[in-house]
């Protein structure tokens, strides 16, 4: 009956109107730099909003609002100091989610969620609408905005490279060529625990301007040839295993299959390409719920910025298209949505 139904429904859009909200506060006090100018002191209001140049007042209910989210806590009136979790967002804790929250709480990206609308009424991606280019050529433009999302790839990527260091078999192959890499972070976890593999870390001069100290700093910078480039003209030659982690899902089908081709020509025989990636499930199958509503929202996350997540069969169809085999699929430990999918020359 609709009036039994109201107050859950009504429940229930509070909790959406809040989780945005809630995030809005999370993003504003790192972007203000508020848990810095606490650090491990406690603060009054009026230090706070001196330290970030921000008004008192209006802070003061930012502050309630942190406390309620557990990121600072009260030490009697109007003192102030952060807890273990807003530690966390102090510059500098490796694996902390500081600077995913700097990039996704940006005002471009934020702008450009905003113009989801857009995007389903006309196909469009959202950052296109707003922009005026793609999402990597916007790099060139814009490098404060290229640099907070190479910041969020490495926060990313520091939270599951343990994962994906024991997500594959990675000692079957001599030399691993990173295709879209990054800084680094993932191939150095993998060298690290593997010291006889080498690696080529392949990507772009900006993506790569970080990674020397990288990879110096997990030991393995000795095995490691850098090199720049477009995946989208050609990838290194001669390695055992070409490694996509998070690179497919930002690109539309005919470049996936395009670099996935690319990768299969240079790899040397009985090479493999795989690829580390978060899975939608297919039209029958049973996905953990958590780990659905995690590709999904990804997915419309894509959608705004570029690209698009996909499922087992999706991926299979991109390897069958660019000549290769779907071998083996296998999740990462403790985190059913990803996905190591491995795939050999057919
Ligand atoms: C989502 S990030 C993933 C980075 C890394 N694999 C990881 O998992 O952390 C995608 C990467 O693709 C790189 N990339 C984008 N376009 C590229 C291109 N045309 N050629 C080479 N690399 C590219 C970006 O610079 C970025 O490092």
């Amino acid at each position: 009956m609709p009036h039994e139904d109201s107050p859950g429904a009504a429940e229930e859009f509070g909790s959406l109107l809040f989780s945005v909200l809630s995030f809005r506060v999370y993003a504003t006090a790192v972007r203000l730099g508020i848990p810095e100018a606490i650090g491990e002191e406690v603060r009054t209001g009026a230090e706070i909003a001196a330290a970030t140049g921000t008004d008192e007042p209006a802070l003061q209910r930012l502050l309630r609002a942190l406390a309620g989210q557990r990121l600072v806590e009260s030490r009697g009136e109007d003192a102030w100091a952060l807890t273990g979790s807003g530690r966390q967002l102090l510059p500098g804790v490796p694996g902390s989610a500081r600077d995913m929250v700097l990039f996704y709480g940006d005002p471009l990206t934020w702008q450009t969620f905003g113009a989801l609308e857009a995007t389903v009424r006309t196909g469009r991606t959202a950052f296109t609408e707003v922009t005026g280019s793609a999402f990597f050529d916007h790099f060139a433009a814009d490098d404060v905005y290229a640099r907070r999302y190479h910041a969020a790839m490495r926060a990313g990527s520091q939270m599951l490279a343990p994962l994906v260091v024991h997500g594959y078999t990675w000692d079957k192959a001599a030399t691993i060529v990173d295709v879209g890499g990054g800084d680094g972070t993932t191939l150095a976890a993998v060298l690290a625990a593997h010291p006889t593999a080498r690696g080529t870390l392949f990507d772009t001069a900006e993506a790569l301007r970080d990674s020397t100290g990288v990879l110096e700093a997990a030991g393995v910078a000795d095995r490691v040839e850098l090199v720049t480039g477009d995946f989208r003209t050609s990838v290194p030659e001669g390695g055992d295993l070409y490694l996509l982690k998070n690179v497919l899902h930002e690109w539309d089908d005919e470049d996936c299959v395009h670099v996935l081709r690319s990768c299969a020509a240079a790899a040397a025989p009985g090479g493999s390409v795989v690829v580390v990636a978060s899975l939608l499930p297919d039209a029958e199958e049973r996905m953990d719920p958590a780990a659905t509503m995690y590709a999904v929202v990804s997915d419309i996350q894509l959608m705004c910025l570029s690209g698009k997540e996909r499922s087992r069969s999706g991926y299979r169809e991109l390897f069958e298209r660019a000549g290769l085999t779907l071998s083996e699929v296998r999740p990462l430990p403790f985190l059913p949505n990803y996905h190591v999918l491995v795939a050999t020359a057919a």
